[in-house]
């Protein structure tokens, strides 16, 4: 049995430029993680405009304690077997814990996530001395999606995943962070757990598109991690997620009830937000 969507209706491809309009014209943009074959073919039949390969596979799929222990093979692993399930949403790859800590490691890691694992965009956490690495990448037609906020490759500096933003300072770090990724040259940017205030701050000031994760309704786009929003994650789900697929008949459902909820604002709603 093929996971690839054949039958799908044909949809236009999705694109950075495209990302971009989506922003001007206000539409929200729906982004869900991936791992497999399987799972990528029903975000690509439910209208996901962006499917991301989360390093978040090291919790829900390998069963580790947090992301540091994922590696570059199995990021390239996993984004192949999402590739071959999608046709037209734009597929971002993590990079994972390290692989990115110089510019020449960067810019060999996410050469094998775009062509051996065939994203169109790769993802990495933080600002600081990781701007050199956006800049390297956008320098070499590699379009970057930066990560703020609960950075969880950080998760040892933080002392546990907390929500990130509530002091003045820190607010004041990460609006300044926020416009520093763009400067470098980052085509999108995930927010993750900050006050939904601050996430509509930097959304407002920022040309290219924001992404919330536990970050309120105002961002330009919203990602859950698919486990989440299916309600399969062990353990106690997240505060800034909702169960989809509970009230619905299957997964594929699930995901549109997420599309059509992200689409219309209905989610993330107040319970979701910090
Ligand atoms: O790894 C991941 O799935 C992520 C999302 C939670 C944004 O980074």
């Amino acid at each position: 049995m093929s996971a690839h969507p054949k039958s799908a209706a044909a949809r236009s491809p999705v694109t950075v430029p495209r990302l971009f309009e989506m922003k001007a014209a206000g539409e929200k943009i729906v982004m869900l993680t991936a791992y497999d074959a399987g799972f990528a073919a029903q975000c690509e039949a439910a209208g996901v405009d962006v499917v991301l390969v989360g390093d978040s596979l090291g919790n829900v799929v390998q069963g580790r304690e947090n992301t540091l222990p994922v590696t570059l093979d199995d990021m390239v692993y996993h984004s192949a077997a999402v590739k071959r399930g999608l046709v037209a949403p734009l597929l971002v790859a993590d990079l994972p814990f390290m692989t990115y800590r110089d510019i020449d490691t960067a810019l060999r890691s996410s050469a094998r996530l775009v062509a051996e694992g065939g994203a169109a965009m790769v993802k990495l956490e933080g600002a600081d001395y990781v701007l050199d690495a956006i800049h390297a990448l956008d320098r070499r037609q590699v379009p970057v999606c930066a990560h703020l906020g609960l950075t969880p490759q950080s998760v040892h500096k933080f002392g546990g995943y907390r929500v990130q933003g509530k002091t003045r300072s820190a607010a004041e770090r990460l609006i300044a962070d926020a416009q520093a990724v763009e400067q470098a040259g980052a085509s999108l940017l995930v927010l993750e757990c900050m006050p939904a205030a601050l996430a509509k701050t930097i959304t407002a000031a920022l040309r290219i598109p924001t992404i919330g994760i536990g970050a309120g309704v105002d961002c330009d786009g919203q990602v859950l991690v698919i486990y989440d929003m299916l309600g399969i994650t062990p353990g106690r789900r997240p505060k800034f997620s909702r169960d989809f697929l509970a009230g619905t008949d299957s997964v594929a459902d699930a995901i549109k009830a997420y599309a059509r909820a992200v689409r219309n604002r209905s989610f993330p709603g107040p319970e979701h937000s910090f």
